[in-house]
C-alpha cells in the first residue's frame, strides 16, 4: 500500500489477526484490547503466550494454506510478530486481507545479504559484508576484512545463533562444516562504542513517528537491558531520525520498524532491522505516551499514530530463565513495571518477562 492508496481503517470491535504467538504477540493483543479491538492469534504451538490473552486462536502450522485462508476470512487486518514465517504465508494471507508490514518488507528483513544490499542501495552505512558460498569466497573475504570478521547465516539467525567470530586462528574448514551449506555472509568487525536501536512507526498514509534512540546491552548474545534515552552525541539523534524515516519510506513500511545500529564515534552503522515491534522497545510501554505495541496496532488499523515522546527516562531489564523467580521482590519496587509472559517452563535463556524502571527526565 502506498501513501496515495486508500487507507483501510479498522473501527473499534474489529479484529486484528496476529501471526505468531510469543510475547510480542501477547503485548500486541493487550494493546489492541485497550483500543477496543479484538485479536485472533495464529500459531503452531498450543498455549502460546499470545493466545492466553486473545479473543480467538488458530493452532496450525505456518504452511497450512487452508488454515491460513480460514484465519484470514475471520479477521479484518493481519500482522505478524515473528519474522521467520515463510513469505508464502504472508502472500497467502494478503490474497484475502491487508497484511502489514508487507511481504516485500519481510523479504528484505529475512535475509542478511538482501538486507545489507538494500541499505547500501539507499545510501545507508553498514559494515563491509561479503557473500559467502564456499571456502574460496570465505578466504578471499577474510583477507579483505583484515583477517577477522563475523560469519553469519543469511537467514534464521537470532540471539547470536548462526554466527561465528573468525580470526587468524580459526579452522575455516571446520566452521564451514558447521555451517552445513547454509548461505552466509562475512561481516567486518565493527569496533563499536555502543549498540542502539531506533524504533519508528509508519502509518498507511506515510506519516511517521520515531521514538528517542534506545541503548542496548547484550549478555551472551541476548539482550540484557535497554536504556532510554541512549547517551549519544546530539547529531546522532538527528541522524537516527533521518535513517528511520528513509528506511521506513523505502520499504513502504506500515507498522513499527526496529533498526539495530552500532555507534562508532559520531556515525551510526546499521546492523540489522526487524519488521516488527522489538525487545529493546518494551520500555516504550511505560515510558512513552504511546508505546510500541499500541503504536503498531494504530498503524496497521489506520488510526492516527500516537505520541511517541517519552514522559520519563527508563531502563528495561529482561527476565531470562529462572530470573523470573525474583518476580515477588521486583513487583515491590517503586516506579517499576513488571510484565510477565505466561510461559510455563523457565528454560535457560528463555525470555520469561521484563521489568521497566522509570526515572524523571533529566
Ligand atoms: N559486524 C559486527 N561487528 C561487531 N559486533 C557485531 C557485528 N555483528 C554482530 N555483532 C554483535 O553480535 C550481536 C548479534 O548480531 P546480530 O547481527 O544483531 O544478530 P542477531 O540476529 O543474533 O541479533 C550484535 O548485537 C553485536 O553485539
Ligand atoms: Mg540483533
Amino acid at each position: 500500500m502506498t501513501a496515495d492508496a486508500p487507507q483501510s481503517i479498522l473501527a473499534p470491535n474489529g479484529t486484528v489477526g496476529i501471526v505468531g504467538g510469543g510475547q510480542l504477540g501477547r503485548m500486541l493483543a493487550l494493546a489492541a484490547a485497550e483500543l477496543g479491538l479484538k485479536t485472533h492469534i495464529y500459531c503452531p504451538e498450543a498455549d502460546c503466550p499470545a493466545a492466553q490473552v486473545a479473543t480467538a486462536f488458530t493452532q496450525a502450522p505456518y504452511d497450512d494454506m487452508a488454515a491460513l485462508t480460514a484465519f484470514a476470512t475471520q479477521v479484518d487486518v493481519v500482522t505478524y510478530e515473528f519474522e521467520n514465517i515463510p513469505v508464502t504465508t504472508v502472500a497467502q494471507l494478503a490474497q484475502h486481507k491487508n497484511v502489514f508490514p508487507s511481504a516485500a518488507a519481510l523479504e528484505v528483513a529475512q535475509d542478511r545479504l538482501v538486507e545489507k544490499s538494500f541499505m547500501r542501495a539507499q545510501g545507508l552505512d553498514v559494515a563491509a559484508f561479503f557473500d559467502i558460498t564456499d571456502l574460496d569466497s570465505l578466504t578471499t573475504a577474510l583477507a579483505e576484512t583484515g583477517g577477522t570478521g563475523i560469519l553469519k547465516t543469511r537467514r534464521f539467525g537470532y540471539d547470536g545463533k548462526g554466527q561465528w567470530r573468525l580470526d587468524a586462528e580459526s579452522d575455516l574448514a571446520a566452521v564451514l562444516q558447521e555451517l552445513n551449506g547454509q548461505p552466509a555472509i562475512l561481516e567486518k568487525l565493527v569496533p563499536f562504542e555502543r549498540e542502539v536501536s531506533i524504533l519508528v512507526a509508519r502509518a498507511q498514509d506515510g506519516t511517521t513517528a520515531a521514538y528517542d534512540v534506545i541503548e542496548n546491552v547484550h549478555r551472551h548474545h541476548i539482550l540484557h537491558s535497554s536504556t532510554l534515552p541512549a547517551a549519544l552525541p546530539a547529531d546522532a539523534h538527528k541522524q537516527a531520525t533521518q535513517i528511520a524515516e528513509k528506511l521506513a519510506a523505502a520499504l513502504d513500511y506500515v507498522g513499527v520498524l526496529a533498526i539495530e545500529c552500532f555507534v562508532v564515534g559520531d556515525a551510526l552503522l546499521i546492523n540489522e532491522i526487524a519488521p516488527r515491534v522489538h525487545n529493546s522497545g518494551h520500555l516504550t510501554q511505560d515510558a512513552c505516551h504511546c508505546g510500541q505495541f499500541e503504536q503498531h496496532i494504530r498503524a496497521i488499523a489506520g488510526w492516527p499514530l500516537g505520541d511517541a515522546r517519552a514522559h520519563s527516562n527508563a531502563v528495561m531489564t529482561n527476565l531470562l530463565g529462572d530470573e523470573i523467580e525474583q518476580w515477588h521482590g521486583l513487583a515491590a519496587q517503586p516506579a517499576t513495571y513488571i510484565h510477565l509472559y505466561g510461559k510455563a517452563e523457565a528454560r535457560d535463556g528463555r525470555k520469561m518477562g521484563h521489568v521497566t524502571q522509570l526515572m524523571p527526565k533529566a
